[in-house]
């Protein structure tokens, strides 16, 4: 079996285990009834999973249990599907497709989209605390890096840069920064979680949060790209979306050629740093190859 149909397989297997954990985490919820139905309605709705991926990939390649991940991994699904019921409001990107489904708050309304997402950042934290086979030690680390990567200086930030950077005149250095906060931030976090649970060296830790640095960038030049060029079924959300909220993409800034190089440049990049790690990254190189041929 080659190293794709690994990944093909690896995906497919775990993010069943996710997709059934997530559902039972909210199932548990003592939280009214609606609140519960806008949460599971986004999670469910799918995506690719691809922070958990990242997170469980980690844990494999240092031959750790991926029981040790699965909850942490839904923690990070969590915010990540926050992040996406949020940024559809009318208020951001006033999108209407999401995971090929209808957004979370065209469906519950405005007011429980936005409750329904505090809900889901809220509890994934609630989630890591109550974890009894991870000591304090361990459970503050995963939480002190995630709140770092997801908040006003990781994440919030990058939102906030890209909707002040709409209709602005902005180079590719401040659209770096800015993919790299709103985007990578969140995916690099996967990995360092995963690196902690594993219990990885400093040097392991550093060279996993330079690849995970690198491929963020790529998958936000990459979802510019499809949101141009992308098909919307296929996608799930719509396509020029970017376009009709005058965003500053990698493609309008550098044309679609150079965004696509510039996409080739990172993967590489990003796998140049995995040389470093002595321990086995075959899943890893091959998700950074799955992130910038993805078509979805
Ligand atoms: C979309 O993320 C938003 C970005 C950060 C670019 P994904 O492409 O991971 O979305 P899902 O989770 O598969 O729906
Ligand atoms: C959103 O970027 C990133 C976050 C949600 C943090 P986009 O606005 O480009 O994501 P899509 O294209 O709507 O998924
Ligand atoms: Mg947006
Ligand atoms: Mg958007
Ligand atoms: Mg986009």
């Amino acid at each position: 079996m080659n190293d794709q149909q690994t990944l093909k397989q690896f995906i497919e297997k775990e993010k069943q285990q996710i997709d059934q954990r997530l559902k039972n985490h909210i199932n548990q919820l003592k939280a009214p009834p609606s609140l519960k139905e806008s949460m599971n309605y986004s999670l469910e709705a799918g995506g690719k999973r691809i922070r958990p991926i990242l997170l469980l990939a980690t844990l494999k390649g240092f031959n750790k249990p991926l029981n040790l991940g699965y909850d942490v991994s839904c923690a990070l699904e969590m915010i990540h599907t926050y992040s996406l019921v949020h940024d559809d409001l009318p208020a951001m990107d006033d999108d209407d497709l999401r995971r090929g489904k209808p957004t979370n708050h065209k469906v519950f309304g405005e007011a429980l989209a936005i409750l329904a997402g505090d809900g889901l950042l809220t509890h994934s934290f609630q989630l890591i605390t109550s974890l009894d086979y991870l000591t304090a030690e361990v459970k503050v680390r995963l939480i002190e890096k995630i709140a770092e990567a997801a908040g006003p200086m990781g994440m919030v930030a990058g939102q906030v840069e890209d909707m002040e950077g709409e209709d602005e005149d902005l180079d590719v250095d401040q659209l770096q920064h800015i993919h790299h906060r709103k985007t990578g931030d969140l995916l690099s976090v996967a990995l360092e979680c995963g690196a902690i649970l594993s219990s990885a060296t400093e040097e392991e830790m550093s060279e996993l949060k330079s690849f995970g640095k690198h491929i963020g960038i790529a998958f936000q030049i990459k979802d510019d790209l499809l949101d141009v060029e992308g098909d919307e079924k296929q996608l799930g959300k719509p396509v020029g979306s970017d376009e009709s909220n005058n965003k500053t993409t990698y493609p309008k800034v550098l044309g679609m050629d150079q965004a696509r190089e510039k996409l080739i440049y990172h993967i590489k990049s990003a796998k140049d740093h995995l040389n470093n790690v002595d321990k086995d990254t075959r899943l890893l190189l091959e998700l950074a190859d799955y992130i910038g041929s993805r078509s979805n």
